[in-house]
């Protein structure tokens, strides 16, 4: 089977830049972005830092990055950052918060990773005790990963967020799929990001860019941001044509993400998953036997996770259409005699 012809349902990440993208990025105005000179790079984090009603942006090549600096900016070494046990910080990310900066993560293990405000506050540590390790901050991600895409309720994330005022600890936010959970809720990204100190937002998830994620914060953190950007070896000179892949993603591929949404609405029915449980744009398929179904799936041409023995995954993503989904019900639907 041509590979034209294949379903990919494996992850939002897979997807290939359009033409018209591909046209953006070989248009793009650049300069050299370590010595802040180009402009594409400048108006996309200016754009970015806007849309979350902060004060600056930073352009880094991943979400990684961006949490990782963004943690750096919140906690100092040999303090700790506190997050649920799925988080993709303590899950997908090496260990770089304690490889690379000093900082120890302790998690707290939640409702398939659905925020509760009092049941991380329960957990914080106070500064100033020479017998404990103070808490610097709390993460949270939102729309969840491996919570199968779950939106963060925003009576959670606000509770939290008065808490933290009062209490002297950061939060900050993986908004790697932040646009997701806006699309979903019709919750205005402004409100999201007045919700955290630091967040990192990706452009290369459900967006479609092929790279990029942007750090926004204060202006003060952002300055600083920049020197551990260049530190990580993430400095990039004529970035301008990525991220002008950004800027035309956020223009013409953000508010299609309702039509992931829809798609994962109806491989959910065809497969007899709760929809409720869907959220945005990721499924979950629970007690399944996922090699056996994944490697018979993938010889029909529709590719999809395998999470554990047990599990798969779908992500609904701009490179399959409707026709695709359809193809992926009929084909998961019959394996798994649903
Ligand atoms: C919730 C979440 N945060 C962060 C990341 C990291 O992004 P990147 O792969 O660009 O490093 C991902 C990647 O899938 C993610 O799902």
């Amino acid at each position: 089977m041509g590979t034209a012809e294949l379903v990919d349902l494996r992850s939002d990440t897979v997807t290939k830049p359009s033409p018209g993208m591909r046209q953006a990025m070989a248009e793009a105005e650049v300069g050299d972005d370590v010595y802040g000179e180009d402009p594409t790079v400048n108006a996309l984090e200016e754009r970015v830092a806007g849309l979350f009603g902060h004060e600056a942006g930073l352009f880094v090549p991943s979400g990684t990055m961006g949490n990782q600096i963004g943690l750096r900016l919140v906690c100092e070494p040999g303090q700790e950052v506190l997050c649920d046990s799925e988080a993709h910080i303590v899950t997908y990310e090496m260990g770089a918060a304690a490889v690379l900066f000093g900082i120890s993560t302790r998690t707290v293990v939640s409702d398939g990773g659905r925020l509760d405000a009092a049941q991380l506050v329960d957990q914080v540590r106070p500064h100033g005790n020479w017998h404990l390790t103070a808490t610097a901050a709390v993460a949270v991600e939102n729309t969840h990963n491996r919570g199968g895409g779950l939106v963060q309720p925003l009576n959670q994330l606000q509770a939290l967020w008065d808490w933290s005022r009062q209490a002297g600890v950061n939060v900050h936010l993986d908004g790697a799929r932040i646009w997701n959970a806006s699309v979903a809720t019709g919750v205005d990204l402004a409100t999201y990001g007045g919700l955290a100190d630091t967040a990192s937002v990706c452009l290369s998830k459900g967006l479609g860019a092929p790279v990029g994620s942007v750090l926004v914060a204060s202006a003060e953190r952002i300055a600083a941001a920049r020197l551990w950007r260049k530190r990580l070896g993430g400095g990039m000179r004529q970035a301008g044509v990525l991220a002008a892949a950004g800027r035309y993603a956020l223009d013409t591929q953000l508010d299609r993400l309702a039509e992931d949404h829809e798609h994962a609405q109806l491989l959910a029915k065809r497969l007899g998953v709760d929809p409720a449980t869907v959220q945005t744009n990721i499924v979950r398929l629970d007690d399944v036997p996922a090699p056996v179904v994944a490697e018979a799936a993938k010889a029909q041409g529709v590719l999809v996770s395998q999470v554990s023995d047990r599990r798969l995954r779908l992500v609904t993503n701009l490179g399959v259409d409707r026709a695709g989904v359809e193809r992926a019900a009929d084909v998961l639907a019959e394996l798994l005699d649903r």
